[in-house]
Formats: structure tokens, sequence, C-alpha cells
């Protein structure tokens, strides 16, 4: 597996008034650009939908990494994925059953993108066992999702090691992302948790000076993926 951490900005904080523009910034230094989409109702921020996802489409070949924030993901995922979106995840918090957990892990993978579970800052990572084997990756909030800008609660990076080990008994290396409040000053302490790729908005778009902000941030988590990688071996 590629051991290279990944850096997912997000827009959340971006100038959404040109999308090349944004996409500009982050372009040679990003692996996925992270796509926040709120409906109010889950969350108390209301953000957008498909038709800027595929707006985004049109001006990048990053993959889009869509974190939906929504109460009823079933209703529109497969929109979603005919937007261009390729990896999807929902909030475990959102679905009660099971049994629809599963079948919305399926929709996305037998399009051939990748299915994602997301658990808030207080959601214990037992909630995500049972789903270990079939999702493609987890993502760990580090903030109560809703906002940009909020200030990370470190605890939750406890879960990064709980979820990485689970999945490591099952014989299974599965890709942790995290979100929310990670900045050049926390960056280590992240990767040193064993997350595999970093959502970072409002310490790229909120700063005077985007694009050196984003590189410096590339320039650091590659120094930081040697390192993993020496620790590996
Ligand atoms: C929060 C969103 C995050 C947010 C991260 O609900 O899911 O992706 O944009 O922004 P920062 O990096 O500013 O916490
Ligand atoms: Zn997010």
């Amino acid at each position: 597996m590629d051991k290279r951490l990944q850096l997912a900005p997000s827009v959340l904080n971006a100038d959404l008034s040109d999308l090349r523009k944004v996409v500009e910034v982050v372009e040679d230094v990003a692996d996925l650009l992270h796509l926040d989409v709120m409906d109010g109702v889950f969350v108390p921020n209301l953000t957008f939908g498909p038709l800027v996802v595929k707006a985004f489409r049109r001006v990048t070949d990053l993959p889009l990494d869509v974190h939906l924030m929504i109460s009823r993901p079933g209703l529109f995922i497969p929109r979603f994925l005919e937007a261009g979106a390729d990896w999807i995840s929902f909030h475990l918090e959102a679905v009660s059953s099971r049994e629809e957990i599963r079948q919305l892990i399926d929709v996305i993978k037998n399009s051939g993108k990748k299915a994602g579970l997301v658990i808030n800052p207080e959601t214990p990572a037992d909630g995500l066992l049972p789903f270990l084997d079939s999702v493609d990756f987890v993502l760990v909030m580090t903030v109560s999702p809703g906002f940009g800008g909020q200030n990370m609660v470190p605890e939750a990076l406890d879960k990064v090691r709980a979820i990485k080990k689970a999945a490591r008994a099952r014989g299974r290396d599965l890709m942790v992302e995290v979100d929310g409040g990670i900045n050049e000053d926390n960056l280590r302490m992240v990767a040193e948790a064993g997350t595999d790729v970093l959502v970072i908005g409002s310490a790229i778009y909120a700063a005077p000076k985007p694009r050196e902000v984003a590189e410096r941030l590339r320039g650091a988590l590659d120094l930081l993926s040697t390192w993993k990688c020496r620790k590996e071996t």
C-alpha cells in the first residue's frame, strides 16, 4: 500500500465564486479535493449539493472526496455518484440500521467508487467494527461537524489508533482519514496517530497566502511519510 500521507484540502472556507481558482491553489500538491455537503438538519449549517460537486468535476481531475453531513444519505448517494464523486463518506450517526449501512456501502462500491463511514468526536469507534471489512476508508472527525476553523479535539485521535489496530487484527490495512482543526502546528501529532489522509480547510484557504501554506503542508507531509515508512519497515 502507498504510505504517502495524503492531503485533502477542504474547500469549505474557500471563495467559491471562482472554482477554478480554488482548485488551482492546491492542484499541484493535493491528492484529493474534500467537499463538505451539509443539509442544515444533520448539522446546523447548509452548504451545497450535487450541482456544485459536478461543477468541481468539470474544473479538476483531482479525485473528489465527498463528505456527506446529511440525515438521509441513501436518498442522495446516487446523485453524488452521477455528479462525479470518487470517494463518498456518510455518518454512522445518520443511519440507524446496520442493513442500510451495508446497502449504502455496496451502492458506492458497486459504482467503482470508494465508500467511507464517518464518526463524530464523541462517537465511540466500536460502532464501526461490523463494517471494517467492507468500507474502503473511515473518516474520524476531530471537530463537531458543521463548520470550518474550529479547534481540534485531540482526544479523538486515539480512535485512529484503535481503528487501525482493529482493522489490522482482521488482516486489513484500512485507510483512515482525519478531518477538523488540522494545521501546521498539529500535523505531526495527526500523522503519528496513524492517519493516512489529512483534511485541511481553513489552515489553507483562510491564510493570506493559501498556495504557500499548501506547499509547506505538502513538504511536511512528505517528510512525515518517510518517517512513517521507516517506522513500519
Ligand atoms: C467540518 C468539515 C471539515 C472542515 C475542515 O464539518 O467536515 O471538512 O471543512 O475545516 P478546518 O480544517 O478548518 O477544520
Ligand atoms: Zn469534511
